[in-house]
This record gives structure tokens, sequence and C-alpha cells, in this order.
């Protein structure tokens, strides 16, 4: 075998946690061990023949000398090596040994998340980017590591990292954002998560939450123009409620002279009802810093007076059945009774 490809075949092994020596007559338990950065964790050696004469723990932490027992403890009141690589050796007689490796996944919860706008910086103006900066100070390790982005309880964007290192390391994620009208006041935050395969639920660290606020023009809540036909005397309410920031102001425009002693007109009102309702078309202009927008409302007449035409309708009718009756009497007296026979020729009709 070359160098190069026991160097591979080692590392390999380490990595899986594969003992080096298959055949060393050691049990460990727990076979594995994860455990948070600072926290104690113990692990037993057990020798599973007859034939060594002893065991020893090596390691940065917690290692014991070699003695002659068959069970041996490692055990680590706090652990502070991220790179602990603790290997627990059996000695024979003749001076051989073998070693197996305790695999130790050491997590460090991050000391601190913080999230700043990171340019351009200040009040954000509805269609510009903005990119925000996601710091998680001191975490490990990073291959497990996630960072959340939230705007408004919704994830908007997720970012892992690469690497090997079990070393702790500082982190940082960013988010580019377009700022939307919709987006004024939402909050803003990021959270750091390690997803740890084999301890699922650790908690988020969050940063702090970000106040969004951007400016934008005004934009009504129902942007339609609206038509409405009315009768004379109607009250109608004219709505043209927007948001914006900052808070829109309003000015309304009457179609007649004669309304612009509307004294609503004066006030900066999102809704209105005109006093003297006139068809036409009316507009609100609802504006702020930045930029304004105009809705329309026009309003036209129903036909004038269906209730009289309907009336003189019902009226024609009745004249209408007041003539049969009419004829029915006329020609009664004739001797021509049946309408059926076709004999009845109307004496009187009404005019239409
Ligand atoms: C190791 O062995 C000791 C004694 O046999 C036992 O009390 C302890 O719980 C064991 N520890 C582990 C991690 O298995
Ligand atoms: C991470 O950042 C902190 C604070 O800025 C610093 O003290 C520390 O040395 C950094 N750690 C690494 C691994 O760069
Ligand atoms: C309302 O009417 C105006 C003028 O006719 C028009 O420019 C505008 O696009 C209309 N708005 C909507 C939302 O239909």
């Amino acid at each position: 075998m070359s160098m190069i490809s026991i160097r591979l075949l080692v590392g390999l092994m380490a990595c899986t946690g594969i003992p080096v020596s298959v055949s060393c007559p050691i049990k460990m338990s727990p076979t594995a061990v994860v455990v948070k950065y600072g926290d104690p964790f113990s692990a037993n050696c057990t020798l599973s023949s007859d034939e060594p004469i002893g065991l020893g723990w090596e390691s940065s932490q917690g290692g014991t000398g070699v003695k002659r027992v068959s069970n041996l403890s490692l055990i680590v009141d706090s652990v502070t090596d991220l790179g602990i690589r603790p290997h627990c050796y059996a000695y024979y007689r003749d001076g051989n040994q073998c070693q197996q490796l305790l695999p130790v996944t050491i997590y460090k919860m991050p000391e601190s998340v913080s999230m700043s706008q990171l340019s351009p910086k200040g009040t954000m103006i509805e269609g510009e980017k903005y990119r925000m900066q996601c710091d998680v100070i001191d975490v490990a390790p990073v291959r497990y590591l996630s960072v959340y982005w939230y705007k408004g309880n919704e994830i908007v964007h997720k970012e892992t990292f690469e690497g090997h290192s079990e070393s702790k390391a500082n982190k940082s994620s960013f988010l580019d954002l377009f700022a939307h009208g919709l987006d004024d006041g939402s909050q803003v935050w990021c959270e750091a998560k390690l997803d740890l395969p084999m301890k699922p639920d650790l908690p988020a660290v969050k940063s702090q939450s970000h106040n969004m606020v951007v400016l934008y023009p005004p934009t009504f809540i129902n942007p339609d123009n609206e038509t409405q036909e009315v009768r004379p005397n109607d009250k109608i309410t004219f709505n043209c409620t927007a948001t914006g920031n900052p808070a829109p102001k309003y000015k309304w425009l009457f179609p007649h002279r004669i309304q612009s002693k509307d004294k609503d007109l004066e006030t900066n009102q999102p809704s209105l009802t005109p006093s003297l309702l006139l068809p036409g078309t009316y507009s609100c202009l609802a504006s702020n810093t930045r930029g304004s927008n105009i809705k329309y409302f026009t309003i036209t007449e129903l036909p004038r007076d269906y209730t009289t035409l309907a009336a003189m309708v019902g009226g024609i009718a009745s004249l209408g059945v007041l003539g049969l009756i009419m004829g029915y009497f006329v020609v009664t007296p004739q001797g021509t009774f049946s309408f059926s026979q076709g004999s009845y020729q109307p004496t009187s009709s009404a005019p239409v």
C-alpha cells in the first residue's frame, strides 16, 4: 500500500468511527458521544476477551494511565477541547496493543446572534434593495449550522455552511431584500440553529428583531374607480382610504361649482359623504412625499322616476281590462255570448 492510500484508509476510518483495529477485543459504552461544549461526559471501555492484560484511555481530557483492569471509565468533567479524540487501548502481555476510537461530537451553542441592515443604511424606500447581515459568534461545528431568515413569521431564506473543522467559528449570513410597501411594519430577524442528526431538538438562538420602516406612495385599499347609479336625495359615502408611509393626505374634487361650498371638501378626509350629491365625476387625490394617486367616483342618475313609469304601464293595462269588460257588456245584450267564438268586437279600446 502506498503512503497515500494508507492515509486515506486511516482518515476514512477515523471519520466513520470504525476502529482502526477491527479485531481489538474492546466494547465501548456508549459507542458514540454527543455533548455540549462545557458539559461533562463519560464512557466505559470493557475487554471482551481474556487475552489482553490491561486497558487505558488516551485523551486530551480525562486520559488514564494503563490499568490492569478489564473495565475502565473515561470521565470528563467539562469538555472544552473541541478536537477531543479519546482512544481506548488494550494491552497484551507481549507488549502489543490495539485501540479503538470513541467518536465524540461537541457542539457549541452560539455565543450571540445579531442582525443589522448592512447597506444602504437608513429608512427603506419601496422598490430598493437592502442587504441585511446576520452574525453568529462562536459556534461549532459549522457544518451543522443553519441560519434561518424570518420576515413577519415566515422563513424567507435558509443558509447552511460547509466545513470539516470542529473548532469554534464566526459565521455571517446575508439576505438581500427588496423593500415593499406591504413590508412596512414587519419584523425581520435571523435565527441560528444547530441541526445535529443525532440531536435534532436543539433550540434556535434568535437575533433581535428589526422593525422594517418602508416609505411608499399612497395605495388605495380599494384601487378600482367606482361607478354608481343614484336617485335624487340619495346619500353616498366615497371611500378613498389609502395606505402609505408617510400617512397620505387627501384632496377632493367635486364636479359642480355649487358643491365647492361643501365644507367637507376642506378637510383631509379619507372618506366623504357629499351633502349635495349631483351626477358627475368626483375625484380624490391621495398624496405623500413618495407620490400621489387619484381615484375616481362616477355618479349617474337612475332612469328618471321608475315608479311613475310603472304606474303608467299599470294604468294602461287597467284601461285595457276595463275596455274588455265594457265590450263584454256591450256585446251581451246583442246575444253573442262567447269570446271564443270570435264574434267579439271591442267597441271601446284604451288609447295607447
Ligand atoms: C460505566 O460503568 C459504570 C460501572 O460499571 C457505570 O456505573 C456507569 O453507568 C457506566 N457508564 C456508562 C456511560 O456506560
Ligand atoms: C468571533 O468574533 C468575536 C467577536 O468579534 C471574536 O472575539 C472572536 O475571536 C471571533 N472568533 C473567531 C473564531 O474568529
Ligand atoms: C381610473 O380612471 C382613470 C381615468 O380614467 C384611469 O387613468 C385609471 O387607470 C383608472 N384606475 C383604475 C384602477 O382602473
